[in-house]
């Protein structure tokens, strides 16, 4: 029975498989965990400029308003590369709208991060200076920084 169990894990090894009992669910379990931390994050995100959107329409916006998330959506996109973590992506048979080469394109993926960084960054200094016309020239900029990188690298939403 001991031949059994070594040779059990010795095959489990050359597999690729984890030892531990439960090895490969816990992976999967990490990774559908950071998938739908990703899916929170970017919520807020949405909401955070969706706020900022529905503010700059009305007859006389308030820049508190706008300044708050204008400065939300600035901090999502310093750390929004982050919660692209190894193991989340489809690939990993988890549950996500992240197309895989989100995963794969790094040098791609980080070039649209990094354009919506930026973008992000003007739109929170005109936010922060209280420039409401700025801003509404801005966030054009930063809607197509959105885009940009959903065109690339977010599956379409499926309907029904
Ligand atoms: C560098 C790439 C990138 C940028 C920039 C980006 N997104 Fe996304 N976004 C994604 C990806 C990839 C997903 C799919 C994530 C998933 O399902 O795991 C996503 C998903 C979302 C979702 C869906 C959340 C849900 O409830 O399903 C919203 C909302 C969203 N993004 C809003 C925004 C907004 C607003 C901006 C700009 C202010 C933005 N994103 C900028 C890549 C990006």
């Amino acid at each position: 029975m001991f031949g059994d169990k070594k040779f059990a894990v010795a095959m489990a090894v050359a597999v690729g498989l984890g030892v531990a009992a439960g090895g490969a669910f816990a992976a999967d379990a990490t990774g559908q965990a950071a998938a739908t931390k990703r899916h929170d994050n970017f919520k807020a995100q949405g909401a955070a400029f969706k706020g900022l959107l529905d503010e700059i329409k009305k007859e006389t916006p308030d820049k508190v308003v706008i300044a708050t998330n204008a400065a939300k959506l600035k901090a999502s996109s310093l750390v929004l590369q982050s919660w692209f973590v190894k193991g989340s992506g489809p690939d990993a048979g988890v549950k996500t709208e992240a197309k895989a080469e989100a995963f794969t394109d790094a040098a791609g993926f980080a070039a649209a991060a990094d354009k919506f960084k930026t973008e992000a960054a003007k739109l929170d200094a005109l936010a922060q200076a209280g420039d409401i016309d700025g801003v509404k020239g801005q966030v054009r900029a930063v809607g197509g920084a959105c885009k940009g990188c959903h065109d690339k690298y977010r599956a379409p939403e499926k309907k029904g």
